[in-house]
């Protein structure tokens, strides 16, 4: 098994599906999230050339960002120049997030793997400890990695759940989940995700410090929705 530091010093690749890998604990943390519900896809706090900026309506993630940033610091030991807050914080919403898949699995151009720190109050992310060795016809940049990790999860896998009011760390070879989760419910989600390249993509938040998005770029309509379903023999 290998660790978040050593698979973040290899080019994003689907070798590293054929062994398991597992999300990190980074700390058990509170967060004190506004008392309204928010939803922030993708706010960049950190690019090139510029000083780290938290908008204010997001200073309630400074805590989980600086622990992120310990830990990168001295756990993974790569320093990503990129750096992109995620909250879901209300009522769940999203109908995708609740298969097994993984973040930031894109192969456009070669690139070492970014690194995602997760933090739930309640019904916390589950995680399947799994090798998916994929097939050497298989090509991430013409079939869905997302259908093929759903495809080939055998039936009887083990699913795991992570603590709640805890920071994680993963990266793109640990597949997981939300739990299925009752209509109605209430939940906190947060993520930092720590890049190499830009996520240039015209569904980002707008952090007005780092100006308007620019990129007419929609990476779920323009790249996900277009790539095709490997044929999984089990
Ligand atoms: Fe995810």
């Amino acid at each position: 098994m290998t660790s978040l530091a050593e698979r973040a010093r290899h080019l994003l690749n689907t070798n590293f599906y054929s062994e398991p890998n597992l999300p990190e604990r980074v700390k058990k943390l509170r967060l004190d999230p506004p008392a309204l519900g928010q939803y922030v896809l993708r706010c960049p706090i950190l690019i090139p050339g510029k000083q780290m900026n938290i908008p204010d309506d997001l200073a309630w993630c400074e805590n989980l960002v600086d622990e992120s940033l310990r830990y990168q610091n001295d756990s993974v030991g790569v320093d990503q120049p990129f750096a992109y807050l995620t909250v879901r914080h209300g009522l769940v919403e999203s109908r995708t997030d609740d298969e097994f898949h993984v973040d930031g699995f894109s192969t456009k151009v070669p690139h070492i793997p970014e690194q995602n720190y997760i933090w739930t109050d309640t019904c916390p992310t589950e995680y399947v400890a799994a090798a998916l060795p994929v097939p050497h016809d298989f090509d991430p940049r013409r079939h869905n990695i997302q259908h093929f990790i759903q495809d080939s999860l055998p039936n009887d896998t083990r699913i795991e759940q992570l603590d709640a009011e805890t920071v994680y760390a993963m990266d793109p070879y640990v597949p997981h989940r939300r739990p299925r989760v009752s209509q109605g419910t209430r939940r906190t989600f947060v993520r930092l995700s720590m890049t190499p390249i830009p996520i240039d993509d015209r569904n980002n938040h707008v952090n007005p410090a780092f100006g308007p998005i620019t990129s007419e770029y929609d990476g779920v309509a323009d790249f996900r929705d277009k790539l095709e379903r490997y044929p999984v023999v089990r």
